[in-house]
């Protein structure tokens, strides 16, 4: 890849409407019919738990490419602790140039960012195929419980990385995905009709 032909930057407030088009066409039919993870950027910026300074887009000759956001939640630990963590997401590269580099560049800038602000470990639910790649591993590993999961469900969807190494030394405990997460489906729809109409469909591979 030529180094010289992106740049990364904070997202600002010009780039919203833009940004929730980018994520709507990159996560369309992937996951479920149609998508959420627009209107769910839409909310999270508004969130408390929204970290505005790992807010940041990918741009290639002017144009915006892909974008990738943290949230703050927190580790509720068996000795009843609360350790503050983060999750990330959405994160997206436009669907021409997926599978050329740029994701992993934009997941490894914006963890380094996250480590700078001294945060101690990500948390997420993601594909260990690209996220291994950026030194993630199951956060079963770590002792980690996802929130809701039966002990004997398949947990290989959530992912750990910490930032500080030792940060969950000693920790186990439930992660909780932070509530902005859960939006309505008729919200997700009403929104939706902000944008270009655009077909819904049931793949193969979906997972809702
Ligand atoms: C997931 C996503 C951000 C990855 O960005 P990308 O630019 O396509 O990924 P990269 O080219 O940097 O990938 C680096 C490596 O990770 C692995 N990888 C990337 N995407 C993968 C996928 N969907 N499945 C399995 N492995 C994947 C590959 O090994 C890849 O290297 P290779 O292409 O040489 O095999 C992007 O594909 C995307 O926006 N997808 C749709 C939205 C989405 O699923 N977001 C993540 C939600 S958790």
């Amino acid at each position: 890849m030529n180094h010289q032909d992106y740049i990364i930057r904070p997202e600002n407030a010009e780039d919203y409407r833009k940004v929730e088009a980018l994520v709507r066409e990159s996560f369309w039919n992937i996951y479920r019919p149609g998508c959420y993870e627009h209107y769910i950027i839409h909310v999270l910026r508004n969130d408390p738990a929204f970290v505005k300074q790992l807010d940041f887009v990918m741009e290639k000759d002017g144009v915006l490419i892909g974008q990738n956001m943290f949230m703050k939640t927190m580790i509720k630990a068996d000795d009843n602790r609360e350790i503050d963590v983060l999750t990330m997401g959405p994160i997206c590269i436009t669907p021409e140039l997926q599978r050329k580099g740029y994701g992993k560049i934009l997941l490894d800038y914006s963890l380094e960012k996250a480590q700078m602000l001294g945060f101690g470990a990500v948390l997420f639910e993601g594909n260990i195929d690209f996220y291994g790649k950026s030194g993630f591993d199951y956060s079963s590993k770590f002792g980690i419980k996802y929130h809701d999961l039966p002990d004997d469900a398949d947990a290989s969807f959530f992912l750990c990385k910490e930032l500080i190494p030792g940060y969950l030394d000693g920790i186990t405990g439930i992660y909780l995905t932070p509530q902005g997460y859960y939006v309505d489906d008729a919200d997700v729809d009403a929104f939706d009709q902000n944008f270009p109409p655009k077909e819904k469909k049931k793949l193969p591979g979906q997972l809702f």
